[in-house]
């Protein structure tokens, strides 16, 4: 059902990643609350995949094969959806990932780490977040009106084994929400905000082998996670999808900077 208050219903609204799994699944979700929306993803197979699998909801959306890490691509996205909607809304900037050589596996240390592979991990989810809120979000303070939305994780506050390369990168997301938020909101007025998300553990592609065994039981990553999660269970994609609309809507018109947890309470338990 259809809050008023958080209504998203006619907003144009740029997903990077969107042929993901989180991205994908957010983009479903706004179309059927009436989203005009576009789907960015890297690979244009994906990005029509998604777009097929979007068509029961209908809306018409925009499905576009953009690198996050060429700013001009990211330029030439940006004119076709003004020519073609003439504004824009909200980014939700949910392109990411991780490579093997920037983890550092059970029985790795540190000094195994792969330089290249640690320099694409930042790449990726640091500066795939930065260019497009600066291409995006150039149109967003031109027309004083926008809603930013990062996707950091639990991995940006406290240490966790393994994803060394991914915890540097969202650690910088959640600074990099926390600057642009000021700036925009000191330079340009209050009408363009920046937030996070930090989904707590949610199945993934990139997590899932990680964290179920092929017949379903959890491995011991899994259960430590579980046992340190309040609420003792993996999150569904879809309960994002609340914090999701809130911040894309006006109902969060006096909220900026703020990284929001969504984690079953993993963020705020000491395991004790
Ligand atoms: N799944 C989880 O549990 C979880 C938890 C916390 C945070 N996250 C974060 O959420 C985001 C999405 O995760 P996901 O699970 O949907 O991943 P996914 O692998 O399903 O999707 C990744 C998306 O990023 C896009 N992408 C990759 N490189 C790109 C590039 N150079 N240019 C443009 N697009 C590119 C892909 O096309 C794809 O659409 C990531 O930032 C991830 O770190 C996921």
């Amino acid at each position: 059902m259809k809050e008023a208050h958080m209504d998203v219903t006619g907003k144009v609204i740029v997903i990077t990643g969107g042929s993901g799994v989180l991205g994908g699944a957010m983009a479903a979700h706004l179309i059927q609350q009436g989203a005009k929306m576009v789907i960015m993803g890297f690979r244009e197979e994906s990005v029509l995949a998604k777009l097929k699998e979007l068509a029961v909801f209908g809306g018409d959306p925009l499905g576009l094969a953009v690198d996050v890490l060429d700013e001009n691509q990211l330029k030439v996205a940006r004119k076709q959806i003004l020519d073609r909607w003439g504004r824009i809304d909200v980014l939700i900037n949910a392109a990411g990932g991780n490579l093997r050589g920037a983890t550092i596996a059970d029985d790795q240390t540190i000094f195994d780490l792969e330089i290249k592979d640690l320099k694409s991990v930042l790449d990726l989810n640091l500066m795939g977040s930065i260019l497009p809120t600066l291409v995006f979000g150039k149109a967003m303070t031109e027309q004083k009106h926008g809603s930013i939305i990062n996707i950091s994780s639990m991995a940006a506050q406290q240490m966790i084994t393994r994803v060394f390369g991914y915890s540097l990168a969202k650690a910088g997301i959640d600074m990099l929400t926390k600057w642009m938020a000021a700036e925009f909101a000191m330079k340009f007025g209050d009408g363009v905000r920046v937030n996070a998300i930090a989904p707590g553990f949610f199945l993934g592609n990139q997590n899932r082998h990680l964290l179920v065994n092929e017949d379903g039981s959890y491995t011991s990553r899994g259960k430590k996670i579980i046992k340190n999660t309040p609420m003792a269970r993996f999150g569904n994609i879809d309960e994002l999808n609340g914090i999701v609309q809130y911040l894309a809507s006006d109902a969060s018109s006096f909220t900026t900077g703020a990284v929001i947890p969504v984690d079953g309470g993993f963020q705020i338990f000491s395991g004790v």
